[in-house]
């Protein structure tokens, strides 16, 4: 039988191609950015499967003449780049890397609370400028003051595996955990004692929130004036999911006018966010590249799972991470090449 095409809109760790390879006939694209749309269009049409990123939109206009595409195999536990309804719709697989990465954004969750927190960013910064040599003084009851951690309160905005990792890790901290979600989590309530509460009560009364939630259409600006009105004027926000989740309009005001002390974000509305971008222009607020998930292991495991899905689905099976159950009753698994 002739190998399906499967094209691979970057270079992910070679573990996952190999394991690819045995099954797919394999192209990658070569660059460091993006393929265009019209790449994707282009081979969207040729071949029979597609490992995507999150920086890839498949909309009707990519899914409208991929008549041979069978599964979209995504290298991300998010897939908000995804017109899912459209897949199902055709009949096609879609699946994510869910699982595997959780621990790894929670280390970078915890890395943003503390970085803003202790103002290690600023710090690092004062120490290489010279200005902490300038102050003549190695130590001052002052300098650099930042928000102690023990025995306050986390809120945490979305309890699935993310958030509860993040969570977990709170007790360490001495921190209290509260956490809204659109369905309570006993499970998590029992294991580290978080308190469900509603999303009002959440932003009144955390000290430091942190979201985690899917971007959907009922998340997308979940966090706008309103909620950061809402927030005391000692809270520090964080953000490792979406950016478009959080109004950027909105949170520039609140760090600029003090309704908040500070935030720090991992992602942003638009992505890279531009050098101009208000935001970068503030003290109170520290930023990283959407690198959530970016360990050695972490990105190696998930192109694993992305390889695991393809093979499950090339051998007829229902892939471990399939997003869109309903599309088996359109399609069944597999390729008749
Ligand atoms: C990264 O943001 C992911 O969704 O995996
Ligand atoms: C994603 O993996 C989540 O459930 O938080």
């Amino acid at each position: 039988m002739k190998k399906p095409k499967v094209f691979i809109t970057r270079e992910i760790p070679e573990k996952g191609i190999e394991m690819i390879k045995e099954y797919y006939d394999v192209e990658i694209w070569p660059e460091y950015y993006p393929p265009p749309k019209e790449v994707i269009i282009n081979k969207a049409k040729d071949v029979d499967a597609l490992v995507t990123l999150l920086t890839d939109p498949i909309d009707e206009e990519v899914l409208r003449e991929a008549k041979n595409l069978r599964i979209i195999a995504q290298y991300a536990v998010g897939y908000d780049n995804i017109d899912i309804e459209a897949c199902t719709k055709r009949g096609i697989y879609v699946t994510n890397t869910p699982g595997v990465l959780t621990e790894a954004v929670a280390d970078l969750t915890w890395a943003l609370i503390l970085a803003i927190t202790r103002r290690i960013v600023e710090a690092d910064k004062f120490v290489r400028s010279g200005e902490w040599e300038k102050t003549r003084t190695g130590w001052h009851p002052q300098m650099m003051l930042g928000a102690e951690l023990n025995g306050k309160i986390l809120g945490i905005i979305g309890m699935g595996r993310i958030g509860s990792a993040v969570a977990r890790r709170a007790k360490c901290f001495g921190m209290k955990v509260i956490y809204y979600d659109k369905y309570r989590k006993e499970d998590i309530e029992k294991e580290i004692g978080a308190k469900f509460v509603e999303l009002e009560e959440l932003l009144r009364t955390a000290d430091i929130i942190s979201i985690h939630v899917p971007l959907t259409p009922e998340t997308r600006r979940m966090i706008g004036e309103k909620e950061l009105r809402m927030m005391k004027k000692t809270a520090y926000l964080i953000n490792t999911s979406r950016g478009a989740v959080l109004d950027e309009k909105a949170l520039f005001k609140a760090l600029k006018e003090g309704w908040i002390a500070g935030a720090a974000l991992d992602v942003f509305e638009k992505e890279p966010t531009p050098k101009d971008n208000p935001l970068l222009a503030l003290e109170n607020i520290v930023v990283t590249p959407h690198i959530g998930s970016a360990t050695i292991e972490t990105r190696t495991r998930m192109a694993e799972i992305v390889a695991e899905n393809l093979i499950a689905f090339y051998n007829g099976k229902i892939p471990p991470n399939l997003v869109n159950p309903e599309v088996v009753k359109i399609r069944k698994p597999g390729f008749s090449l």
